[in-house]
């Protein structure tokens, strides 16, 4: 009963109407599942990419997590990440900011995460890896100087924020001259030229622009029999559980799958 009143309540603050509401809801979210579903094998909590043929390295104590870490590979590959100053802004528990700082030779990658019990657990699942540190800030307000980064990574974080153009605006700001902004998240189809119009206040230029609906649905399906062994061990809130892990039936796979839902993948480039 309690998750389905939370479910609710989850899809009324999601529609976009009451942006401070929304932002303080997803932090009081991420708190909550920081703190009570710790488990050290989970370090994404992101939907996932899975390309048929696309066949990255990864070390075989990383296998379990493929399909997460492949949203990131397609983030950063190709771009010039040896010897950058990479921030991940919204990077969760980590396990996205640790790949890259483990597998694309950066000289430092910054995790900046919202709520804070979910930055702490980031720390501990991802410690002793170098050159990777994680810290609280807002995405809307970035505690850093101007040009600070050459690599501005976001992943499946930006609906929980209350104004995205503010975001955009921060990431144009600490972003080096030359350097990349790559963004992925999703949308209700129909508000993708609004979030175009929204990460265009950056001010940098759109290098690549693409529909990656198909690959994150093929994620989900390569998941499925991990999420609901891990639905059933859960202890609470097991249908909010089960939407927001977007598993098979769930609200999430059903809008994505039908395409009523939009994932999309962006590139930015600053000038200089
Ligand atoms: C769906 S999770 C994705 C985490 C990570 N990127 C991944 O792929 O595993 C979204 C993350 O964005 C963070 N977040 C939400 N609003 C934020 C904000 N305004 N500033 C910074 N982080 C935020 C949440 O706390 C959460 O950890």
């Amino acid at each position: 009963m309690t998750s389905r009143v939370f479910s609710r309540v989850l899809a009324v603050m999601d529609n976009g109407a009451f942006p401070k509401a929304q932002k303080w809801m997803w932090r009081s979210i991420y708190n909550l599942l920081s703190r009570s579903w710790r488990d050290p094998d989970w370090r994404f909590m992101n939907y996932g990419y899975v390309a048929g043929g696309d066949t990255f390295s990864l070390k075989p104590e990383d296998e379990p997590e493929r399909a997460f870490i492949g949203l990131y590979h397609q983030a950063v590959a190709g771009l010039p990440v040896a010897g950058a100053r990479v921030l991940e802004v919204g990077s969760g528990r980590g396990g996205g900011s640790r790949y890259i700082a483990r597998y694309h030779g950066p000289a430092s990658v910054t995790g900046l995460d919202y709520s804070p019990a979910t930055v702490r657990l980031a720390r501990r699942l991802n410690t002793g890896t170098p050159a990777l540190a994680f810290q609280v800030g807002d995405a809307e307000h970035l505690p850093f100087a101007d040009d600070a980064f050459d690599i501005v990574v976001n992943i499946e974080s930006s609906h929980c924020y209350g104004d995205v153009e503010a975001f955009a605006r921060e990431v144009g700001r600490v972003t080096a001259p030359g350097g990349w902004f790559t963004f992925a998240d999703m949308r209700g189809r129909g508000s993708l030229g609004d979030l175009d119009r929204q990460l265009a206040a950056s001010g940098m230029e759109l290098i690549d622009s693409r529909d990656i609906s198909a690959h994150v649905v093929a994620a989900l399906d390569a998941a499925e029999s991990r999420k609901q062994a891990r639905i059933k061990r859960s202890w609470f809130m097991r249908r909010f559980m089960r939407e927001f892990s977007g598993s098979k039936g769930s609200m999430l796979y059903k809008g994505l799958s039908e395409g009523q839902v939009a994932y999309v993948a962006r590139r930015y480039r600053k000038a200089g």
